[in-house]
């Protein structure tokens, strides 16, 4: 029996020593130590003998196990260090490598566009508000003077949501109502609120079913439609170039009163007539007025001590003319080619 064991021992430690590879000593790990293997076998014996010899041959054995185990587990322990150590070899890091070119992102430009008007009306006091898209006819048209089967409803055709109660807000100036709201009626206000609007309109060139609006309202004391003015041709000489001009034309909305329609001089052929301007010399960019004193008693102002401006423009129809685009659809299909032809075009104008 002893022979026997030392038989085994000399040929599993000679195995051990002549592997060439981990993989090669967990596979004689498991043949000789695994139970079906013959250290197991040996053992199995040791039933068959007297107490005396079981008790010696028990040690041999444990002692055997013992051995074989240390061994393999050492040679384990070896060749795992030798693959890490190859491992790190490979993976140095050549810092004489060329860098991996990330392509960078940037800004669509009708993000660009809202960015600038925000930088210019904040620095004028103006605080940037949001409101929801999701709007009751209550912000939407009621407060703002549109009740229910007016006419100046169908000229915004709405996404109704539920009961013609909720909507897809057709215009951003339920965010004046709001403002005004939650300022209580008795302090001063001076918002502008960039956001998501949302008609029925046949997607075209110059139309879109979901558009972005920016929204103004001032409300001070004696506030007038000079003051209305002065701020729009500020806004405008920042956006569009301090030769810019710009007028008011007689308009008409529910919510102002009076109602005007602003126009800017057409920045492509300086007043003399070009597509751009339909040969008028000039560009209409927003609608505008004095805020109607029904509108103030609505959201909590008194009319006799408070007045207010509020302007309502495009943000698509002003970056279309900033940027020369001619299809709002390019706004909203992911067209990478558009954007980088835009980027290109930012940067030669830097
Ligand atoms: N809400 C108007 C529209 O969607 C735009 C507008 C016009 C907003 C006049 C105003 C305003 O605040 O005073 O057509």
């Amino acid at each position: 029996m002893k022979e026997k064991v030392n038989h085994l021992k000399n040929e599993i430690l000679e195995k051990v020593n002549n592997s060439k590879n981990l993989k090669e000593v967990n596979e004689l790990k498991v043949t000789y130590l695994g139970k079906k293997g013959p250290v197991n076998e040996l053992s199995s014996h040791l039933k068959e003998l007297d107490n005396e010899e079981k008790k010696e041959f028990g040690k041999i054995l444990n002692e055997l196990k013992m051995e074989i185990n240390k061994e393999i587990e050492e040679k384990i322990k070896y060749y795992e260090e030798i693959e890490l150590k190859e491992k790190l070899a490979k993976e140095q890091i050549d810092v004489t490598l060329p860098g991996v070119k990330i392509p960078m992102g940037s800004p669509n430009i009708l993000e660009r566009i809202i960015e600038e008007i925000e930088e210019i009306f904040m620095s004028m006091g103006y605080d940037v508000v949001d409101g929801p898209e999701i709007e009751s006819d209550r912000f939407n048209f009621e407060l703002l003077n549109i009740p229910k089967g007016h006419p100046a409803r169908d000229a915004q055709d709405t996404f109704y949501l539920k009961d013609e109660e909720i909507l897809l807000r057709s215009q951003t100036s339920p965010v004046q109502a709001r403002t005004m709201l939650k300022m209580g009626g008795d302090k001063p206000i001076r918002m502008i609120c960039p956001g998501k609007t949302y008609r029925r309109d046949d997607d075209d060139a110059t139309h879109s079913h979901q558009f972005m609006q920016i929204e103004g309202l001032l409300v001070d004391k004696n506030v007038s439609l000079s003051d209305l003015k002065g701020t729009f041709d500020v806004v405008c000489k920042k956006l569009f170039g301090e030769s810019c001009e710009t007028r008011f034309r007689p308009s008409y909305y529910q919510f102002t009163e009076p109602s005007v329609e602003t126009d800017i001089s057409c920045f492509v052929c300086k007043g003399k007539g070009c597509s751009l301007c339909k040969n008028t010399g000039w560009i209409t960019v927003s609608g505008a007025g004095i805020v109607h004193p029904n509108v103030l008693k609505n959201c909590g102002y008194d009319p006799s001590n408070w007045t207010g401006f509020a302007f309502g423009f495009g943000a698509e129809r002003l970056a279309m003319l900033k940027y020369g685009i001619e299809d709002i659809r390019t706004f909203y299909q992911t067209d990478l080619r558009s954007v980088k032809a835009f980027d290109r075009r930012e940067k030669d104008n830097d």
